[in-house]
């Protein structure tokens, strides 16, 4: 049985089609990398995996338990089991590293406060952060606060974890260092969705690269077969464009 079994998901904005029977079913385990270009419903799909966007039709699995998107005890059971990072961090300003991680822990889900900031500093640790749980964010670099919002999403203890873009908004140099965390989880062996458009970084860790375009899924497989000899010629056509610079 897959972990996540999206089974011809759709969801519209208002009139617009984003997204068009989508299925995709990924493995325990499994790095399953979603590319293609802007607007393709990429960010769309793993929002509504999330229930912050609602699909029109279709179904999503975890562990073979349907998610109703339409009641609040299921979609909070999802989110025990989902967690997603975005490409914008937003930590709270306000508080240290430490409590960015435990709030949510300590204070949504009543876990003792003692008990998250040990699970927190080991997090930490394995972010290769275990200095920085008193610093505050505007204290870290970008690549540093990433890594605390992967750490923060970590502390709920997630099966699944959906990355979208997660070194987007980041300085160059500074992406490896986060690239190089997904790489410890992936080996870890975390059940993930990642959204990148690092294609050297796609190729090492998916174990399945889909590609869309348009709301629908174009091509999936492989990272070797799609990324160097596509299928169709969308994807030959996409690959063609981000592989040449
Ligand atoms: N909140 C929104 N309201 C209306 N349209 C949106 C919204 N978010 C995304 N879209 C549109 O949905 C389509 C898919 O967007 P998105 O899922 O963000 O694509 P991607 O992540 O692949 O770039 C695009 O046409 C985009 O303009
Ligand atoms: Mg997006």
């Amino acid at each position: 049985m897959p972990h996540l079994d999206i089974i011809n998901l759709s969801a519209d904005y208002a009139h617009l089609k984003v997204l068009s029977g989508v299925s995709l079913s990924v493995e325990k385990g499994e790095v399953v990398c979603l590319v293609g270009p802007s607007g393709s419903g990429k960010s769309t799909l793993l929002r509504v995996l999330m229930g912050l966007t609602l699909p029109t039709a279709g179904a999503v699995k975890v562990d073979g338990r349907e998610i109703d998107y339409h009641s609040k005890a299921s979609v909070r059971a999802a989110r025990d089991r989902m967690a997603i990072v975005f490409q914008q961090y937003n930590l709270f300003q306000n508080m240290n590293v430490l409590r960015n991680i435990t709030i949510a822990p300590v204070e949504i889900k009543g876990r003792p406060r003692r008990e998250a900031e040990e699970e927190g500093r080991r997090i930490l640790a394995r972010m290769g952060l275990a200095e920085k749980h008193a610093a505050y964010p505007d204290q870290l670099s970008g690549g540093q606060q990433q890594r605390v919002a992967i750490a923060r999403a970590l502390a709920l203890k997630p099966e699944i974890l959906l990355l979208d873009e997660v070194t987007s908004a980041l300085d160059p140099e500074l992406v490896n260092e986060v690239l190089d965390a997904v790489r410890g989880l992936a080996a870890e062996g975390m059940t993930m969705v990642i959204v990148s458009h690092e294609m050297a970084f796609v190729r090492e860790v998916a174990s399945k690269v889909v590609m869309m375009d348009k709301g629908k899924i174009v091509e999936t497989g492989a990272p070797r077969e799609l990324i160097d000899r596509p299928k169709t010629e969308r994807a030959r056509e996409f690959f063609g464009k981000i592989l040449r610079h």
